[in-house]
């Protein structure tokens, strides 16, 4: 390890929540990219006492695609904030999410839990995805003013994965404030804490597999009963992995959509001759694409590699931990031209938001994509005049590149 590049920034703790508070550093980024594109980040205390932090779009990419190498069960796919025996507790707990998952169990797996992701699924539920846009865009406009992450931005996500699901509309409240306090923990002002998310992960896990036993004997032809029947080959889940499952989709589609659709729109404040543009010609499809590639709402994901390997200049031992940061690698100029500039008809975007290809790419793209279509295209055409009423406010974590408040005015 000693002939490792060290950060080429002074001071700049990655681990430590308080370095996203004001946003990405961008800057630092670049730097990173520039001089040192795989360098080691110490963490006293943690497994192998620090990791390798990756930060261009090819080098994210080839990590991505060499699972054999790069592996997401050996330590995990979250990179914890504590030490080796805080990383073992969440292994523990996170041992059977499909994230954390290799080749060849993965593959087995996520060949089930596609059917509720297949294109036809997803179209057909775009329908509803536009009624619930329509109801939540006209409750913002009837309120007049208020914050767009609770009144519009945490809505969609969450109704379409309950919609996708089944979840009876009396619990999704209750699931809603549940997938909060799992994934607020590190900012103490959402109330949140790791004993309760841990907490809420059980209660959400319960009534996850309340709803799978309520469909043993009598299937229908909903998701959660296509999940449980198995089809000729295809094996299938038991009550207990649907509940782990469900959980998987509540942290991955809600946080991360919520996220994508609230910086769009803070995008669109800071771009206003992009939001005329977005008006006046609806370029849907570049649009969703560009506002996650500038959100990047998922700031890094963690492999491990299981032999040595060379990636980037650098020499990377077997059982080191290697971080993939996305959001980095989605303002690399080798990937993306002039990444700075927001512009919603870019063609070329290939971006790596939702990962950088590979087994694990994400499950959910093209229910994100559709949802940051839809939101979008009813704010233009309902609010066409929303305009902010303050800066965001940016949620504390090393992980989730969230904004927590976003206070505006829901002019028509
Ligand atoms: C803009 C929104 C979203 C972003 C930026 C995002 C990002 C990601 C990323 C970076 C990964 C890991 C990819 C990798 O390791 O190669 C991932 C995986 C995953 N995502 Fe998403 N996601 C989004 C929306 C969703 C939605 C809406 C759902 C489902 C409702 C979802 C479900 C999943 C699942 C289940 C996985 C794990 C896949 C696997 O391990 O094979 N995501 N996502």
């Amino acid at each position: 390890m000693t002939t490792a590049a060290k950060c080429p920034v002074d001071h700049l703790n990655l681990v430590d929540p308080d370095t996203f508070v004001e946003g990405l550093p961008l800057a630092a980024f670049a730097t990173m990219r520039d001089e040192a594109p795989v360098f080691w980040h110490d963490q006293p205390g943690s497994w192998g006492g620090g990791f390798w932090v990756v930060t261009r779009a090819e080098d994210v990419r080839e990590v991505s695609r060499t699972p054999e190498v790069f592996s997401s069960y050996a330590r995990g796919a979250l990179l914890t904030m504590g030490d080796e025996a805080d990383e073992e507790l969440a292994l523990a707990m996170t041992r059977e999410l499909m994230l954390n998952m290799d080749p060849p169990a993965h593959g087995a797996y996520r060949n089930i839990v596609q059917r509720a992701f297949n294109p036809r699924t997803i179209r057909n539920l775009e329908t509803r995805l536009q009624e619930f846009a329509d109801e939540i865009v006209d409750r913002a406009i009837a309120k007049g003013e208020g914050d767009f992450v609770e009144d519009i931005a945490a809505e969609l996500p969450l109704l379409a994965i309950c919609e996708l699901v089944g979840v009876p509309a009396e619990d999704r409240r209750r699931v809603f404030e549940l997938s909060n306090t799992m994934v607020g923990f590190d900012d103490p002002e959402l109330g949140g804490s790791p004993d309760a998310a841990q907490v809420a992960m059980a209660e959400m896990f319960g009534m996850a597999d309340g709803l799978a036993r309520a469909k043993e004997g009598c299937p229908g032809e909903d998701i959660i009963s296509k999940l449980l029947a198995a089809e000729t080959g295809s094996g299938a889940l038991t009550p207990d992995q649907f509940a782990i499952f469900f959980v998987l989709l509540m942290v991955a589609g809600n946080e991360t959509t919520r996220n994508a659709i609230t910086h769009g729109m803070q995008a669109f404040f800071e771009h206003p001759d992009q939001w005329e543009l977005f008006k006046a010609e609806r370029p849907l499809d570049t649009a969703a694409e560009e506002i996650i590639r500038w959100a990047s709402p998922i700031i890094q994901f963690q492999r491990c590699a299981l032999s040595d390997y060379e990636l980037g200049g650098q020499q990377i031992s077997s059982g080191d931990r290697v971080v993939i940061y996305y959001s980095a690698a989605n303002r690399d100029e080798r990937g993306v031209e002039r990444p700075d500039t927001f512009d919603i008809r870019r063609v070329e975007n290939e971006h790596v938001a939702f990962g950088g290809g590979g087994p694990h790419f994400c499950l959910g793209a093209n229910l994100a994509r559709a949802e940051v279509r839809i939101i979008f295209d009813t704010i233009a055409r309902k609010m066409p005049g929303i305009r902010p009423l303050a800066d965001p406010r940016i949620l504390r974590s090393n992980f989730v590149h969230g904004i927590k408040e976003l206070r505006v005015s829901y002019d028509v």
